[in-house]
């Protein structure tokens, strides 16, 4: 499958973003964009206004990737600026998973939903059919530059086995640690869309950091 690498500019230098989104323009597949709420996550990271100002300048597509406790609230602003692929956790949203997937849809997005290290890969099962992506995260979601758990590549293979009995071809993200130490290993538990925001953004040249990824399988 081809991988898709989808930088997070929460490892980006704010100060020249524009400089480092035209980079991603001419060498990512997806610009991952992580927002925070300080209450989901303990952490804030940041807001629309910068969705907006990279949605003048992206050339590629946005995807969202929503650490909040209302992410139904954001589903129409993320549409209105130009998302296309909006993902929430499941730990955030409970019961209201479904009607929250539903609605990213139902305003022309791909929806997709998220779980932290801690809650049981079956959980997502139900989803399957209802979700346009899955995103493992390999990492507790809040910061950027953490280690890599281990774990989530067995997480990640018993998904995309669900996926395959069931004939569904919704792609696997996976987010946290993402590196050359660990993207061949990732591709072939079944993960196609690498989220990684410090191995590409500390790296001495971002665009070869990325087209390695895009390389490891
Ligand atoms: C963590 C974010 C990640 C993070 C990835 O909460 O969801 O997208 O920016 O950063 P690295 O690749 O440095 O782990
Ligand atoms: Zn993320």
């Amino acid at each position: 499958m081809q991988l898709q690498i989808a930088p997070s500019i929460l490892s980006a230098d704010f100060a020249r973003l524009g400089a480092d989104i035209e980079m991603l323009n001419k060498s990512a597949d997806l610009i991952h964009l992580d927002i925070m709420d300080g209450s989901f996550v303990p952490n804030i990271s940041f807001g629309f206004p910068v969705v907006e100002a990279v949605s003048k300048i992206a050339t590629i597509p946005m995807d969202a990737h929503f650490m909040v406790v209302h992410p139904e609230r954001w589903v129409k602003r993320c549409a209105e600026l130009g998302v296309s692929m909006m993902s929430f956790h499941l730990e955030a949203a409970r019961e209201d998973a479904s009607t929250i997937l539903a609605d990213i849809r139902s305003h022309g997005m791909k929806a997709g939903l998220v779980i932290n290290p801690d809650i049981a890969v079956e959980d997502l099962f139900p989803f399957i059919g209802q979700a346009d992506y899955f995103l493992i995260m390999s990492v507790f979601a809040g910061f950027g530059g953490q280690k890599f758990i281990p774990e989530s590549l067995e997480r990640i293979a018993v998904l995309k086995a669900e996926l395959d009995r069931r004939g569904n071809s919704a792609p696997i993200e996976v987010d946290g640690g993402v590196s050359n130490a660990n993207a061949k290993l990732l591709a072939q538990a079944g993960a196609s869309i690498f989220v990684a925001g410090s191995s590409v953004f500390k790296a001495d040249n971002p665009a070869t950091a990325i087209s390695e990824l895009r390389n490891s399988q």
